[in-house]
């Protein structure tokens, strides 16, 4: 063989080992569990930054615990970026996670990092929001529907087939929102509410910003969501009203973890540092993600919900986020709640 063809069987070779993604280094499996249009954004701007190929996934915060958890063995993900930090909490007490400290983490906000800390460094907090719900001014007028602000006045019979918001055990939103009610009024009282708020709901969603989408669409009245979605639709010129109830409400710590036992674990701590960065968080804005980012120097947007102005709870984020306490809590709602005739 001539040292020319030698050369050129060499080159051939070289290009079909790219091609069957022989080389790890340039690739990411990314599970994404924030709004879709921002999952893409960083997806396709990390690939721009740096040449690594990053496939994504998005599903919701408490369907991605269960996928981190049913390919424990095999571990395909490499990071979970976004969704709220309850189930975050609960893979890295299960292990599922991988400690990490990011050099970024002096550029961040107290509550990111106290998550981080309270984890064992197996996740950090990339963003926060407050829940709440949002309405479609127009639907509501049309049926002669009271104008909400409450938690409680979601239980008046007017409202029956008005309400929808996600199932708890795929969303962390709705997770957020048992938790929260739970919270407030107390356990009894508060699944008494949930059994009540049950009567009027149309719909459970797998999705946590579903319901104000569908408001949004007008095919729904009221959506139980983070504030920040609510205001996104009304942004983007849908009739939408936002409330933050007048009990108090809970909130978020919307969440990054990198996968315990990645294959492209270099290209994960990358993604991890590149994400905690003050340019790439006020890119949220571009996709009208309001919430508050986890980076003190990020950009907000006026528009954004403003949180010192709402009732917040002291969420306790050890405890709903713990393993035991999310798992009984879902199983006494499935038991107890869904169950029920409406
Ligand atoms: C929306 C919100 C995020 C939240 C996420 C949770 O995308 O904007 O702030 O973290 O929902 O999604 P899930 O579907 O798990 O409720």
């Amino acid at each position: 063989m001539s040292k020319h063809i030698r050369l050129a069987a060499a080159g051939l070779m070289l290009s079909v080992l790219a091609s069957t993604n022989v080389y790890s280094a340039e690739k990411l499996t990314y599970y994404c569990s924030a709004q879709e249009d921002w999952c893409q954004l960083m997806a396709k701007g990390f690939e721009e930054e740096t040449g690594i190929k990053v496939n994504m996934t998005r599903k919701s915060s408490g369907e991605t615990m269960a996928q981190l958890k049913a390919e424990a063995s095999n571990p395909k993900g490499d990071i979970w970026w976004g969704g709220t930090g309850d189930p975050h909490l609960q893979a890295a007490e299960e292990d599922l996670t991988e400690p990490y400290v990011s050099p970024m983490r002096e550029e961040l906000n107290d509550w990111a990092v106290s998550q981080a800390k309270s984890a064992g460094d197996k996740t950090i907090g990339i963003y926060s929001g407050g829940l709440g719900y949002g309405y479609n001014e127009d639907l509501l007028k049309k049926n002669n529907l009271p104008i909400p602000a409450c938690w409680k006045d979601l239980l008046k019979p007017e409202y029956k087939g008005h309400v929808q918001m996600a199932n708890p055990n795929s969303s962390g939103t709705a997770y957020t929102t048992l938790a929260t009610i739970v919270q407030l009024f107390g356990e009894d009282e508060g699944f008494e509410f949930m059994k009540g708020l049950h009567k009027n709901i149309n719909q459970y969603t797998k999705s946590g910003s579903a319901p104000i989408k569908a408001a949004a669409r007008g095919e729904n009245t009221i959506g139980i969501v983070f504030m920040h979605d609510a205001v996104k639709q009304a942004v983007s010129g849908f009739p939408i009203k936002v409330v933050a109830p007048c009990e108090g409400t809970g909130y978020e710590i919307g969440s990054m973890s990198i996968v315990k036992g990645a294959r492209n674990m270099e290209n994960a701590k990358k993604f991890y540092d590149w994400a905690l960065g003050a340019d790439v968080q006020s890119r949220s804005l571009e996709v009208k993600a309001y919430q508050v980012m986890s980076n003190k120097k990020a950009e907000s947007s006026p528009k954004a919900p403003d949180l010192s102005e709402v009732k917040l709870i002291d969420y306790d984020f050890t405890k709903y986020g713990s393993s035991d306490e999310r798992k009984r809590l879902l199983k006494k709602w499935d038991d107890e709640v869904s169950t029920l005739p409406q």
